[in-house]
C-alpha cells in the first residue's frame, strides 16, 4: 500500500485525495478498487427476489400487514447488523437506499437517532428494536443516523448494544462536505425566513482570518478526530469507509464493497442503478416496475464560495486528511 504523498495534491493548493495515485477530485478512491476486494466466501443465506421484497414486506413498512402474516413469515424484528453512523452530507441516505437494493438488506426507512438523542436512548432497547423494520430472520437490517459520527457518547452506546457490530462511515471530500452541510442549514433558514450569513463568513475568523474550528460544519469535516474516539471502543476491521465522492459518479464498485465488508454474496448489479441526466444522480431500479431517485433534498445546487475561502479550507483539511488516509489505509489492509 503506498504511503502519502503530500506533494501530490493534483496540483490543487491543500487538496489531499486520500489516495494519492487518484485522479484529481476529491478524497477518492480510499485505494484502488482492486485491492479492496479480497476473496471472500459470502454465507450462504436464501435469497428472496427483489420483487417479494417490494410486496410484503413494503406493506409491512407501511403497516398493512397482519399478525398472522408476520406469524407465517416468521417476520421478525432485528436490531441493526450494520449501522451508517455518519457522515452527515456524506451520501447517507444514497449509501442506505443502494445497499437496500440487496435482497439480503432491510433498511431502517427513519432515522431513529436512538444512541445521540438521551431521550429517545432512555426509553431502552426494546424501544430501538420496535422502530426496526420487519424482515427475514436471514436477512439483516441496517440504520443510518449521520448524528451518531459526531456525538460524544454514541461509540460508547453502541459498543454496549453489540460490540462486533458493522460500522460504515461514508465521506467525501471535507471542504465540498462542508459546503453541502452549509446549503441544508440555509435552505431551513430560508424557508422560515431567517437571516443567514454568507459560508465564508462561518468559516473564517473574521478576527483571526484562520479557519473557524468552532463552526460546526468545519468540525464535522476533521473526519479523524472523530474517527479516533470510535477507535477506542471499536478495532479498525469493523469500520468500513465508503467513499461517497465516487458513490456519486460510479457507485456499483463502491457498493460491491459493502457487500463484501458484510459478507453477503453480490447480488446489486448495474441493472439496479442507473444515471438518470435529469436529476444528475444515479437512481435506483428495484424492479422493471419499480425505479426511484432520491428525494430533491439530496443533490443540491451548492452556493459558490470565495475560491480563497475554498483554498484555505483545502489547507487546512490536509493534515488531517493525511490522518484519515493513514487509518483507513490500515483499515483497508485489515478488511482485505
Ligand atoms: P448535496 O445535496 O450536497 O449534493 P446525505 O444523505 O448524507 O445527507 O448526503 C446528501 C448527499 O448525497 C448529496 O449532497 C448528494 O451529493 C449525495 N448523493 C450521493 N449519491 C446520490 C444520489 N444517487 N442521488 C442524490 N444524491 C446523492
Amino acid at each position: 500500500m503506498p504511503s502519502p504523498d503530500p506533494q501530490s495534491t493534483c496540483g490543487l493548493v491543500g487538496q489531499t485525495p486520500i489516495n494519492p495515485q487518484a485522479p484529481c477530485g476529491g478524497l477518492q478512491p480510499i485505494c484502488p478498487i482492486e485491492s479492496r476486494l479480497p476473496p471472500h466466501e459470502p454465507e450462504q443465506i436464501p435469497l428472496r427476489t427483489l420483487q417479494f421484497k417490494r410486496g410484503l414486506l413494503h406493506e409491512l413498512r407501511k403497516g398493512n400487514a397482519t399478525k398472522d402474516q408476520i406469524r407465517l413469515h416468521n417476520l421478525v424484528q432485528q436490531l441493526p447488523r450494520a449501522i451508517i453512523i455518519g457522515v452527515r452530507k456524506g451520501g447517507t441516505r444514497a449509501l442506505l437506499e443502494m445497499l437496500n437494493l440487496h435482497p439480503a438488506v432491510v433498511k431502517a426507512s427513519q432515522e431513529i437517532h436512538f444512541f445521540d438523542n438521551d431521550q429517545n436512548y432512555a426509553r431502552g432497547i426494546d424501544w430501538y428494536r420496535e422502530k426496526m423494520p420487519f424482515s427475514f430472520p436471514h436477512q439483516i437490517t441496517i440504520e443510518k443516523s449521520p448524528a451518531y459520527f459526531i456525538t460524544e457518547e454514541v461509540p460508547e452506546r453502541i459498543f454496549k448494544m453489540n460490540s462486533s457490530i458493522k460500522l460504515l462511515i461514508i465521506v467525501r471530500e471535507p471542504t465540498t462536505r462542508a459546503v453541502s452541510d452549509y446549503t441544508q442549514v440555509l435552505e431551513g433558514k430560508e424557508r422560515k425566513n431567517k437571516t443567514y450569513h454568507k459560508f465564508e463568513k462561518l468559516a473564517i475568523d473574521s478576527n483571526t482570518c484562520e479557519v473557524n474550528t468552532k463552526y460546526k460544519a468545519v468540525r464535522t469535516s476533521i473526519y479523524t478526530k472523530h474517527l479516533e474516539r470510535w477507535l477506542k471502543y471499536f478495532p479498525v476491521e469493523q469500520f468500513h469507509i465508503v467513499d461517497g465522492d465516487r458513490l456519486i459518479t460510479d457507485p456499483l464498485p463502491e457498493l460491491q464493497l459493502v457487500e463484501r465488508f458484510l459478507n453477503l454474496p453480490s447480488r446489486i448489479s448495474q441493472y439496479n442503478l442507473y444515471f438518470n441526466a435529469t436529476r444528475g444522480f444515479y437512481c435506483l431500479r428495484f424492479n422493471i416496475v419499480f425505479n426511484k431517485c432520491l428525494a430533491g433534498s439530496k443533490g443540491r445546487i451548492h452556493p459558490e464560495v470565495d475560491p480563497s475561502v475554498v483554498s484555505k479550507l483545502q489547507r487546512f483539511f490536509h493534515p488531517f486528511n493525511q490522518k484519515f488516509y493513514q487509518i483507513t489505509v490500515s483499515l483497508a489492509v485489515e478488511n482485505g
